[in-house]
């Protein structure tokens, strides 16, 4: 029997409009662009700006613009994930928003929150449901309004983050094209280094937990450095050796894009030069769940047929993990 794989047939974006550059956050916090590029690589990042505007707004611009590209038609989807932290509501899923105002039919649709490692869990979840042959087509969206939950008071937090979304569109594979193998680990030990403390079932939200700004995300950075720099090149050498891949049979790796210096130390791990390192945190900070759509379809141009790509993600949790894919158009 031939062997179903699960590929990636498009990819699209959305970032708003409105940009926040490093100098602009200088007005509002102690921090200036020669400490955010230098530690960050990030130069600015998109904004969603607007009364009454959520995550889903972002992704139903990408997942429109994906069934568009890919001339989809909403009936062909079978299921939609969307990867976010930042859902429009706890429930209902932020999914299911999107497939109502995308006009996707009663399809199988919800939310998968996993932070920065968010895409991958989600691209895996969807795959899975391909390769069983249950279903044919799944969009997995990575989305998040980051500045719905940043302290901008907060100069260790607020330089970083920025909103996004990125869609795929996984379609059924009987060429070997597709998601070849992945790693996912998670480790809830690390949880209070990076977290929304308030706001969930452990604190509901109180006027005390308003003005202790239990809201916002709190990161305490040099420990999930140290962790990010480790975990995210270690997954991205294991699933290398575990599939007897080098340097040279990679043609890009597509990193989560949350500091510039945690990508350069997984390259170097893996033995690729920058050359082959999709890169774009400069211009949108981290999107967290949307970092490596964005990166996808960024670089969508540049990458060809049968082209290997890891793609590896570290975030709060701990979860972080990678993907060994070949790119299948
Ligand atoms: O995507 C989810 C996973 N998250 C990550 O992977 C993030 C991992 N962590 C990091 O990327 C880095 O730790 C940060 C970029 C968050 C911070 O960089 P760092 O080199 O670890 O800086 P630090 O936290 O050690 O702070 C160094 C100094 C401190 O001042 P003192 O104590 O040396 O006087 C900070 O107060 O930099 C100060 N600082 C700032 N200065 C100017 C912190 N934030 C800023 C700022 N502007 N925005």
């Amino acid at each position: 029997m031939t062997k179903i794989t699960a590929a990636i047939t498009g990819v699209h974006g959305y970032v708003p409009e409105d940009v926040l550059s490093n100098e602009e956050l200088s007005k509002i916090v102690d921090t200036n662009d020669e400490w955010i590029t230098s530690r960050t690589g990030i130069k600015e990042r998109h904004i969603l700006k607007g009364e009454g505007l959520g995550t889903s707004v972002m992704a139903i611009e990408a997942v429109k613009g994906l069934l568009a590209k890919t001339n989809t038609k909403p009936e062909e989807i079978d299921l939609l994930i969307c990867a976010t932290i930042s859902p429009d509501h706890f429930f209902p899923s932020t999914a299911n928003i999107i497939c109502d105002k995308v006009g996707l039919p009663h399809i199988a649709s919800y939310d998968l929150a996993a932070a920065c490692s968010g895409f991958i869990n989600a691209l895996t979840t969807g795959a899975m449901f391909i390769e069983s042959g249950r279903y044919k087509k799944v969009i997995v969206v990575g989305a998040d309004k980051m500045s719905s939950i940043v302290d901008y008071t907060d100069r260790t937090t607020c330089v970083l983050f920025g909103d996004g979304a990125g869609a795929v569109l996984l379609e059924a594979n009987t060429e070997g094209f597709g998601i070849q193998d992945f790693i996912l680990k998670s480790d809830g030990s690390g949880a209070n280094y990076l977290i929304q403390e308030g706001g969930g079932s452990v604190h509901p939200p109180t006027h005390e937990t308003i003005d202790a700004k239990m809201h916002y995300i709190r990161q305490e950075g040099q420990s999930v450095y140290k962790f990010a720099v480790t975990r995210m090149a270690d997954a991205s050498a294991e699933i290398m050796e575990r599939n007897e891949l080098t340097g040279d049979d990679i043609a890009f790796l597509v990193p989560h894009q949350a500091n510039k210096r945690i990508i350069d130390a997984t390259a170097n791990r893996m033995g690729i030069g920058s050359d082959k390192v999709m890169l774009n945190i400069h211009k949108y900070g981290n999107t967290t769940a949307a970092t490596i759509p964005l990166c996808l379809w960024d670089y969508e141009s540049q990458l060809k047929k049968g082209d290997n790509l890891i793609l590896a993600a570290f975030g709060g949790g701990f979860t972080w993990g990678s993907v060994y894919l070949k790119w299948a158009y």
